[in-house]
């Protein structure tokens, strides 16, 4: 497939077909996405093939919590967990979550109910003693860190898709990240970054809704002329 249409229209995917997905392909789909660019090539990803029915039911369990609260907080018209946001209106809004989780718990449920029974299910640490971080000691919300590990969960998705696999990057858990190493026994020299869903999807999403580049790039400085297409 060409790479720029495999950057186009390569969406999240959250339904898969009951096909497995053998052993053969998770290992291709990582040994290509070690490629990815990361601080210092220090390599600090760590990942955890969950397998073992129990532990992905209970990280199915952390998960849903901050799932209910997601939605909560879109309900109210706020983008979840934004770093600069009104937390007054933030509170109130995750104040409906327990009810938004009653209505979901008497419906079938969704791919959050149904997390568990992903067929691939990859857990992604950060080994922090590798992890090259300049921002480190900033005073304000740091950035610099998670972009050591999230091209390769992007490298693994965009793998995926040439395997004619798909998938979803969540980072749900990471809500309750104490609670995620203590099941998966992570040490506190990592963190958790997040878990990847992969499987055989039912349909690829190609149609992306994204906002065009003069929304967002500007020339010389922020509040600059907007950059448009020559
Ligand atoms: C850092 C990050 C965290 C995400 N966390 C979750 C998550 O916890 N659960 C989920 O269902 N999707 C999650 N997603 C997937 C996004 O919802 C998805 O990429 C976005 O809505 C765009 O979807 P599209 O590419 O299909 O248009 C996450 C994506 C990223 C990059």
């Amino acid at each position: 497939m060409d790479l720029t249409e495999a950057l186009r229209t390569t969406g999240a995917v959250r339904e898969f077909s009951d096909d497995p997905v053998d052993d053969g392909s998770v290992f291709r789909l990582l040994d290509t996405a070690r490629f990815a660019p990361n601080g210092g090539n220090r390599q600090a990803w760590r990942v955890v093939v969950v397998r073992d029915q129990a532990i992905r039911r209970a990280l199915r369990d952390i998960y849903l919590p901050g799932w209910y609260q997601y939605l909560a907080q879109m309900a109210a018209g706020l983008t979840p967990w934004a770093v600069v946001t009104d937390r007054v209106l933030e509170d109130q809004a995750v104040g409906q979550a327990d009810a938004i989780a009653e209505a979901a718990a008497a419906g079938p449920g969704g791919f959050a109910e149904h997390f568990d029974e992903v067929p691939v299910m990859l857990v992604l640490l950060a080994d922090l003693t590798r992890l090259a971080t300049v921002d480190r000691d900033a005073d304000h919300y740091t950035m610099v860190g998670g972009a050591s590990i999230y091209p390769f969960a992007w490298s693994i998705l965009l793998a995926a898709r040439a395997e004619g696999l798909a998938g979803v990057m969540t980072t749900m858990v990471v809500r309750d990240d104490a609670a995620v190493s203590e099941l998966l026994h992570v040490p506190d020299t990592h963190l958790v970054a997040g878990v990847l869903a992969l499987g055989r999807p039912v349909r690829q999403m190609t149609r992306l809704r994204r906002g065009p580049v003069e929304e967002f790039a500007t020339v010389d400085r922020f509040n600059g002329p907007a950059l448009e297409a020559p």
